[in-house]
């Protein structure tokens, strides 16, 4: 039986944050054993909000890297940077042309980010999705591994299959998203009404992958939760219940398991415990990612190598789309 293929991939804008390792990237490390997986580092995508060059350079290496020290082997996955297969561009304008602009209209981080960023509303920002739907459609992905915040663009995605398919036979897998029972949305740590964001600009609001264990300890410690002490987990009591998810993911422990732990105890002991265990976890992965950024040539090897195989399997659609649309080819 041949393998399944999967993709997905994040945007080199800001820090990964603990929120982007349990919504997404602990599962795509899980998957790259029984499925065919494609990891990108999404930059073209940052430039939907404006970036500084070698900011964004600086950041697109170090995603790559962390994708590695995560967990990601470059021998078992293709991990490649978005913009090395310019296929995902061409792909996108097709698929820009079978979009509604009522269906972009409705997208709802479209709208959160045009709140954010008011004065810079650009046509990428609002075709962002379409390029998104570019990149899982060009491989052909069957399965599709993001947090919740994803779910609408992978469902516009799959409105563009069911419709080119429709007009032209099969040209394109119909993906499904997955998405994880427990920690698809973790919130941020000072307003747990909002969802941890790795471009916030306040920084106490999440934990990032390479933060050191003094700032994790005094971030963690220092969450908003609400007055009360009992650790049970309630989905109405936002502050305790993302620190109890968080506590979960990491530990592997489920709610009933974690609530007799922290039995009698108060809401501190939760936060020390929880601190200490990202340490841990993050302590091997930030090793691992210190030495994988001091040797640049071993980085840039494994990105060519990445591009090189995601290439191959790009041209190929592309090559079968441009034939179904018509475009004429000698
Ligand atoms: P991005 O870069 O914002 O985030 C990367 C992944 O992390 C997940 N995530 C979270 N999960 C749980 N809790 C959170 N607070 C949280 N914040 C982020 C995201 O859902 C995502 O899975 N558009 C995508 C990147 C992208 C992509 C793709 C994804 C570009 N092309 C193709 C899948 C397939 C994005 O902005 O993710």
């Amino acid at each position: 039986m041949t393998k399944k293929t999967i993709l997905s991939a994040s945007v080199p804008t800001g820090v990964l944050t603990v929120g982007n390792y349990i919504g997404a990237i602990a599962n795509w490390s899980a998957m790259q054993e029984k499925y065919n997986c494609l990891y990108a580092v999404a930059d073209l995508h940052a430039w939907t909000v404006h970036q500084d060059p070698e900011m964004l350079r600086k950041r697109s290496l170090s995603f790559y890297a962390q994708y590695i020290a995560l967990g990601l082997d470059p021998e078992k996955n293709i991990l490649f940077m978005q913009s090395h297969v310019k296929e995902h561009a061409e792909l996108a304008w097709i698929l820009s042309c079978f979009t509604s602009t009522g269906a972009l209209n409705r997208m709802t981080q479209f709208k959160d980010k045009s709140q954010q960023h008011a004065k810079n509303i650009n046509a990428g920002l609002y075709t962002y999705p379409v390029l998104m739907a570019a990149d899982i459609l060009l491989y052909q992905a069957n399965l599709v591994p993001v947090g919740e915040d994803q779910k609408q663009h992978l469902e516009l995605t799959r409105d563009l299959v069911e419709n080119l398919n429709g007009k032209f036979g099969d040209v394109f897998t119909m993906p499904d998203p997955f998405i994880p029972k427990l920690g698809a949305r973790i919130m941020s740590l000072q307003d747990p009404e909002k969802k941890m964001s790795k471009s916030d600009e306040n920084e106490k609001n999440f934990v990032s992958i390479l933060d050191d264990p003094k700032k994790i300890m005094k971030k963690v410690k220092s969450a908003v939760t609400d007055s009360g002490s009992e650790i049970r987990y309630d989905e109405n009591n936002k502050g305790i219940a993302n620190l109890m998810t968080l506590y979960s993911a990491f530990s592997g422990k489920d709610m009933p398991t974690i609530e007799a732990e922290f039995d009698g105890k108060m809401y501190g002991h939760l936060k020390v415990a929880l601190g200490e265990l990202i340490c841990e976890t993050l302590a091997p992965v930030q090793e691992k990612y210190h030495d994988l950024i001091a040797n640049k040539d071993h980085l840039h090897e494994l990105m060519r190598s990445g591009a090189e195989k995601a290439r191959e399997r790009a041209t190929k659609t592309l090559a079968s789309v441009y034939d179904k649309v018509g475009f004429y080819r000698v």
